[in-house]
């Protein structure tokens, strides 16, 4: 199959960089209302990360290394030490703003290699543009790759978002379900809402359906349900980090799938490029899974719907276990039943 035949389903982007800066679209309040907000400096980037207004593994990392070109003009005339220090300082404010996602450290480490050989903002520019279009690139193949597993007349589950608007464009799992499609392959695709940011809800959602892909949303907690009916043949995800023995770390939720995937007989895919490949986490124990505000869960849309008073644990992602997990698919190839000797091949 030609990428060309997946152009047409690529046609969201969660960021803009031209002659005018950096603008995020943002996230928070898609489908409802769609607006693009302007980022002044690294900082605003760093709060727009923590705030979700731009969220996804890979677009982080692709916004950071934006932001880090803001910082590379803004401090083009200053003397070398100090512009050594205020580039350093703007990227480890940008390290902080989210702990799980490895694209977000291996995107800052990239641009800190690139400016500490040249700090020239026009040669971080370029370093920030080939991030954007490489992760783009990996899109397109893992999801001509991720399609050869699945057969005619499949049905698949995704969990949160993973499309265009988590990457430079396609999308990771959401790229293989696109390509799927577009093979006539799939009889129903289900998406998870993904409390409680509903990343699936508005989102995945709103991205399939401009596709013309029917899309069925079910509620979080009807996943094993559905997979007890035998209609999913696939669960198909992404991921915020991969460690070198497979365990992946992905949204909170995606575990319960996975055992249930297992159960049931259905298969699990994870789709990320190799920039969500840390070898430096031996398992899924070395992840830092970060775990936001209570208020997440208490309240919905700023108005409180939890009993007063009561306490809540929000963790938001979850670290699957390798041996629950059948392919993972990246742009240098699937590595199927995942160990630490497999996985050597995307070393
Ligand atoms: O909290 P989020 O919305 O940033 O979480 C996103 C996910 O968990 C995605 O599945 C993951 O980043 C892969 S996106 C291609």
């Amino acid at each position: 199959m030609s990428s060309e035949l997946l152009k047409p389903f690529d046609r969201v982007r969660a960021l803009r960089f031209d002659q005018n800066g950096l603008a995020l679209l943002d996230q928070r309040i898609l489908p409802q209302s769609s607006q693009w907000l302007p980022m002044a400096d690294a900082d605003a980037v760093a709060d727009a990360i923590r705030a979700l207004i731009v969220r996804g593994a890979p677009a982080i990392g692709i916004a950071a290394a934006y932001a880090l070109v803001l910082t590379a003009r803004a401090i083009a005339a200053r003397p070398d030490a100090e512009r050594r220090a205020e580039f350093a300082a703007a990227a480890a404010r940008l390290r902080e703003a989210r702990p799980t996602a490895v694209n977000l450290m291996w995107a800052i480490d990239r641009m800190l290699g690139r400016w500490g050989s040249n700090p020239d903002p026009a040669l971080v520019q370029a370093e920030a543009e080939a991030i954007d279009a490489e992760d783009l690139a990996a899109n397109y193949r893992m999801a001509m790759t991720g399609a050869e597993f699945i057969v005619q007349g499949s049905g698949v589950l995704t969990h949160c978002n993973t499309g265009s608007l988590a990457t430079a464009g396609l999308g990771t799992a959401l790229g293989v379900i696109r390509a799927a499609f577009a093979q006539g392959k799939l009889s129903q695709v289900y998406a998870g809402e993904t409390r409680p940011w509903l990343q699936g809800a508005r989102l995945t959602v709103w991205e399939l359906l401009q596709d013309q892909i029917p899309a069925c949303l079910i509620g979080d907690s009807a996943g094993a349900w559905l997979l007890a009916q035998g209609k999913v043949q696939w669960v198909i995800v992404g991921a915020d980090r991969i460690c070198a023995n497979g365990d992946t770390a992905n949204k909170i939720g995606t575990l319960s799938l996975a055992v249930a995937a297992r159960h049931f007989g259905a298969r699990f895919m994870v789709v990320a490029p190799t920039s969500t490949v840390d070898f430096g986490s031996a398992d899924g124990s070395a992840i830092h899974i970060e775990e936001r505000d209570p208020r997440e869960l208490t309240e919905y849309a700023g108005v409180r719907v939890a009993a007063p008073g009561v306490a809540a644990w929000n963790p938001v992602f979850d670290v699957t276990p390798a041996s629950l997990i059948d392919v993972i698919v990246t742009e240098r190839g699937a590595v199927e039943r995942p160990d630490a000797e497999r996985m050597q091949v995307l070393w």
